[in-house]
């Protein structure tokens, strides 16, 4: 049985509110309107909080350390642990399946394949259910319980989704999701499945779910749990303060992610960014940011703005130009239509970050480089390894600076991937013919007769 929790501090989820980010408007609405983006203008909306303060932020830090060793749930939740830096209530009626508390590992292969002396991958795919997302759905399902929504729904490649489905299921929620029929993985689909979501296979692409999950979210007893939605992002930012925790509250020179629809750039960025209000932290990580090369609308707009842009908000531009058929077999990220591409940016240029792209042979062999590391990790994730080598190669990472990068989701998120790259049978078609990505870290496996010395043989030929 759980243990009594440990001191709450106050902290109404009342003094919290949404605000339009962007810098013409800046219209603010209370917490419990249930809303995605700015009724006035229609621009990204975030979550403008009270930061803990005085007496009560000289102790947090020590607060959550004792927490840590706690046996009360929101004090085991590697999220609810940081209630003080959320916008709810202490009577929030949480709804948890312990995530968080990820490992940070080092991994010296990756380290001298992107040529630096070391390197981190922080493993968000060690969540409950396997990806990320996990730290961001514990929020925005519990704001659906507050606002009493009688379904939740997303648009999905796949992790989303499953990561929805699981929540709901803990609340008692009605979950829907829509993913691109044919386009995602099985094994995410099966996780939707096995989490009792209602599971719509759309004729259309992940942009094509995206646009109807914004129609359908109109209907006021539906949730949308999109990263659109203001309280994932609110979940998603305390990996920033679970990583530092990790680094002793050393800032890294830089922090790496994938990009698809750039909640999660989003979310990282507003955690460091608090607690550098907080005083906390001195400086921010440079934060980059890594999409597929036939997915990378970002990538793009970065590439024509970055020489002449300004870290200034008022310099951001208006529009993304999207990519109407995205490709990549990176399927988690194969998004045109990226709906948090404004805070991505803004967050990408505030730290002097880079967003750039990595082919999908770049893709597959740092997969296998990580894989290689005892760590593993899905497609999209190891973009951030591919990345990472691109930037040291083109000098904007420093051989000897301190990098985290940012693993998204579990090994076996998508098997049937892992095991074409090590037979050698990957390819991609991507309308002109299946083009074949060879592995450079390829291992197949053999097969052997039912004897000792044959085994042996084996062994002897790969040592
Ligand atoms: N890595 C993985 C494994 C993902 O599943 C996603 C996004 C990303 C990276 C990109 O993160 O969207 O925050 O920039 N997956 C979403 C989904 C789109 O539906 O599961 P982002």
């Amino acid at each position: 049985m759980a243990e009594r929790a440990l001191p709450l501090t106050e902290k109404p989820a009342g003094k919290a509110v949404q605000r339009c980010i962007l810098p013409a408007c800046g219209s603010s609405y209370a917490i419990h309107e249930r809303i995605y983006v700015c009724p006035a203008c229609g621009g990204p909306l975030e979550i403008e909080l009270q930061l803990p303060s005085g007496g009560e932020l000289a102790g947090l830090r020590k607060l959550w350390e004792v927490r840590a060793g706690s046996r009360d749930a929101r004090d085991i939740s590697g999220v609810w642990r940081y209630r003080e830096m959320l916008p709810f209530d202490d009577s929030a009626p949480f709804v948890t399946l312990f995530e968080g508390n990820t490992p940070l590992y080092d991994a010296q292969r990756c380290a001298d394949y992107c040529g630096l002396v070391n390197l981190r991958l922080k493993h968000q795919g060690c969540n409950p259910t396997g990806s990320f997302k996990d730290t961001g759905m514990t929020a925005a399902v519990t704001q659906a319980v507050v606002l009493g929504a009688r379904a939740a729904i997303c648009a999905s490649t796949g992790n989303t989704a499953a990561s929805l489905a699981a929540y709901a299921a803990r609340a008692g929620l009605q979950s829907a999701i829509l993913v691109p029929h044919g386009q995602i993985s099985p094994a995410k689909l099966a996780q939707s499945m096995d989490y009792g979501a209602t599971v719509l296979e759309i004729d259309g692409n992940f942009d094509d779910c995206m646009r109807l999950v914004q129609e359908l979210g109109d209907d006021p007893s539906i949730y949308v749990a999109n990263s659109i939605n203001p309280f994932r992002i609110e979940g998603q930012k305390t990996v920033a303060i679970e990583l530092m925790r990790q680094c002793n509250w050393q800032v890294p020179n830089h922090v790496v992610v994938p990009g698809g629809n750039m909640g999660n750039s989003s979310a990282l960025a507003k955690g460091f960014e608090e607690m550098m209000r907080l005083g906390w932290i001195t400086a921010l990580p440079k934060l980059s940011v890594i999409q597929a090369e036939g997915a990378a609308p970002l990538a793009r707009l970065f590439a024509e703005l970055a020489p002449k842009q300004s870290p200034a908000d008022t310099a951001l531009p208006n529009e993304l130009k999207f990519v109407d058929k995205p490709q990549t077999l990176a399927t988690a990220i194969k998004i045109g239509a990226p709906v948090s591409w404004r805070k991505s940016l803004r967050a990408v240029l505030r730290s002097r970050g880079q967003i750039i792209t990595v082919s999908e042979q770049e893709i597959a062999d740092a997969k296998a480089m990580i894989g290689r590391d005892g760590i593993g990790c899905e497609p999209a994730s190891a973009t951030t390894v591919a990345g990472i080598k691109k930037l040291v190669a083109s000098k904007h990472i420093k051989p000897e600076e301190t990098v985290i990068a940012v693993l998204t989701g579990h090994v076996l998120k998508d098997p049937d991937y892992v095991s074409n790259y090590h037979r050698g049978t990957l390819s991609i078609d991507a309308g002109h013919g299946p083009q074949a990505i060879s592995g450079a870290f390829r291992n197949v496996p053999q097969r052997a007769a039912a004897n000792k010395s044959a085994v042996l043989k084996i062994l002897e030929s790969r040592s």
